[in-house]
C-alpha cells in the first residue's frame, strides 16, 4: 500500500493548504498527498497537474434551517456537520493507502475525534504563524488561571514567546467564555495540545522567539508540547488576470518612481464606513505622497458584495479624485494584491494584518503600516510592530476609527523617519530570509523533511 498524507482544509485556508501540498510534493514526490475539502472544486485546478496530489471533494452536509451562528462559529460548524462524510472518506482511503498523517486545518477541529477514533496520527495546520500559535496554545492555561473573561480583563496577559498582549488585542471570539466561539477555540487548543504535531505557515527568521518558546515547551506548562514544524512562507497563487488582461492599476504603477507609492488594501472582509473612507481620503491627500487605494462599498450598502463597484463620487470627499489625480489611483473594489506588492513602485503597504497579506508583503520586501480590522489581526499587529519589526503602528480610537491626521502621520513616517527606514531595512532582510528558508537546506525545507520523516517512521 502506498503512503499518504491527508490535508483537511476549510474553505478559509484551502489556498495555503494547496501550497503546502505542492511544497510536500516538490520535496517528497514519492508520498501521495490527498486534499480533502468541501470547498468548491475550482481550487483543485492548481494541483491538477501534480501527479502525487489528489483533490477529493467531500460532499457538504446541509446546514440545519434553525442554525443561528456567527461567521466564525460557522467555520467550525460546517466541518462538524461533515464528520460522517469525513469518516466515510477516511475509511475508504485507508483501504487503499496507509494514512501516515492526517493534517487538519484549525477550523476543521471537529475532525480530531473522527481521526483519533480511527487511530490515524493527527496533526494540525496553523496558518496564523508561530507567535499566534504561542498565544493559542496558551489559551487553556489562561482559561484555568485568569478568573475574568478576557473581554473584561482590561490588562496585559503574559504569554510565553510573546510580548505582553493587551487583553483586547486577543481575537474577540475569545472574549467571553459563555460564547460558542470561545468553546470552539478552547476545544481546538486542547486538542492541538494532544496532537501528533503542528505544521505552521511561518519561517524561523521571522518568528524565532516564538519558535524557541514552543520548542522549549513554555506554551504548554503542564504537558509535553507536540513537535512544531515551521514550513513557510506558503503563499497562494494569484488568480488576478481575467482573460489575460492586466489590471489598469498595474499600468498606472509603471509611471511613478521606484519605491514611491503607498498601497492600501484590506482583504476580503475589510469594509469601512462612509465616514472612515472620507477620513482616509483626507489623510492620503494631506500626506502629499503617492498612493494606490483599493476602495470598497461600506457594509450594508448596496454594492457591498465583492463584485459590486462603490460609487466613488458619493463616498469620497468632493473634488478628491480631481485634486489627487496626478499622484493617486483609486481601484474600485479589488486590486490584484500580489502583483501590486511585487511592483517596484510600491514603497509601503497599509494592511489589515491578515496573515497571508503579511507573508506576501514580506516576500516582496514591502514594509507595512498595521491597520487591523477583525479576527486575530490586532494581535498580529503587536507581533509585526514589536517583535518582527516589519510594520509601523497606527493608533485608532476604541471604536476602530482612524483619523486623517493619524494616517497622514504614519504615511509620512514610512517615507521620512528613522523608524520608517529601520522597518524598510528589516523587511529587505526578511525577504532574503524567506527565500532562503524554502531553498535546499533552508529552515522550512529542513522542517518539512523532519515532518515527513517522523510521519514515515
Ligand atoms: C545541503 O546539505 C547537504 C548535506 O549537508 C550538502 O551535501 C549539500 O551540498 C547542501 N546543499 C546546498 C545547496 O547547500
Amino acid at each position: 500500500m502506498e503512503d499518504a498524507i491527508i490535508l483537511y482544509a476549510s474553505a478559509e485556508h484551502l489556498n495555503s493548504m494547496l501550497v503546502l501540498a505542492k511544497f510536500i510534493s516538490k520535496h517528497h514526490p514519492k508520498i501521495s498527498v490527498i486534499i480533502l475539502s468541501s470547498a468548491a472544486d475550482s481550487a483543485a485546478a492548481s494541483v491538477a497537474a501534480v501527479p502525487s496530489i489528489t483533490y477529493r471533494r467531500l460532499p457538504a452536509a446541509a446546514l440545519p434551517p434553525n442554525l443561528t451562528a456567527n461567521p466564525v462559529e460557522l467555520f467550525f460548524e460546517i466541518p462538524r456537520l461533515n464528520n460522517p462524510n469525513l469518516k466515510e472518506a477516511l475509511t475508504e482511503i485507508s483501504q487503499k493507502s496507509t494514512i501516515r498523517a492526517f493534517v487538519i486545518d484549525f477550523f476543521c477541529n471537529s475532525a480530531f475525534e473522527v481521526s483519533t477514533e480511527l487511530s490515524i496520527p493527527t496533526y494540525y495546520y496553523v496558518s496564523s504563524g508561530a507567535f499566534g500559535l504561542c498565544a493559542f496554545l496558551y489559551v487553556p492555561t489562561i482559561d484555568e488561571t485568569i478568573p475574568q473573561d478576557i473581554g473584561e480583563l482590561n490588562d496585559f496577559i503574559e504569554v510565553p514567546g510573546c510580548p505582553p498582549l493587551y487583553s483586547l488585542d486577543f481575537p474577540n471570539g475569545l472574549f467571553f467564555r459563555q460564547s460558542n466561539t470561545y468553546k470552539h477555540f478552547l476545544c481546538t487548543a486542547k486538542n492541538m495540545r494532544k496532537s501528533a504535531g503542528i505544521v505552521v505557515n511561518a519561517f524561523d527568521a521571522l518568528e524565532f522567539r516564538a519558535k524557541e518558546a514552543l520548542s522549549s515547551g513554555l506554551c504548554i506548562p503542564d504537558a509535553p508540547t507536540p513537535p512544531v514544524y515551521l514550513v513557510g512562507p506558503l503563499i497562494g497563487e494569484s488568480n488576478t488576470k481575467t482573460g489575460g488582461v492586466e489590471h489598469e492599476c498595474l499600468s498606472w504603477l509603471d509611471s511613478p518612481p521606484s519605491k514611491s507609492v503607498i498601497f492600501l488594501c484590506f482583504g476580503r472582509r475589510g469594509l469601512f464606513s462612509a465616514a472612515q473612507l472620507k477620513e482616509t481620503a483626507l489623510g492620503l491627500e494631506n500626506s502629499g505622497h503617492r498612493f494606490l487605494w483599493s476602495v470598497r462599498s461600506p457594509p450594508g450598502k448596496r454594492g457591498s458584495s465583492p463584485a459590486d463597484e462603490p460609487d466613488l463620487d458619493e463616498l469620497l470627499p468632493e473634488g478628491f479624485l480631481e485634486r489627487t489625480k496626478d499622484r493617486g489611483f483609486v481601484v474600485k473594489s479589488w486590486a490584484p494584491q500580489k502583483e501590486v506588492l511585487s511592483h517596484d513602485s510600491v514603497a509601503g503597504f497599509v494592511t489589515h494584518c491578515g496573515r497571508s497579506s503579511i507573508l506576501e508583503a514580506l516576500s516582496f520586501g514591502v514594509p507595512m503600516i498595521g491597520w487591523p480590522i477583525y479576527a486575530e489581526q490586532r494581535m498580529n499587529r503587536v507581533f509585526m510592530v514589536e517583535e518582527m519589526k516589519v510594520a509601523l503602528p497606527l493608533d485608532e480610537a476604541p471604536d476602530g476609527f482612524v483619523t486623517a491626521a493619524e494616517l497622514e502621520k504614519r504615511v509620512r513616517e514610512m517615507f521620512e523617519s528613522k523608524m520608517g527606514r529601520a522597518v524598510r531595512v528589516r523587511v529587505a532582510e526578511l525577504k532574503k530570509a524567506a527565500e532562503a528558508a524554502v531553498r535546499e537546506n533552508g529552515s522550512s525545507v529542513v522542517a518539512l523533511g523532519k515532518f515527513v520523516e517522523s510521519v514515515s517512521r
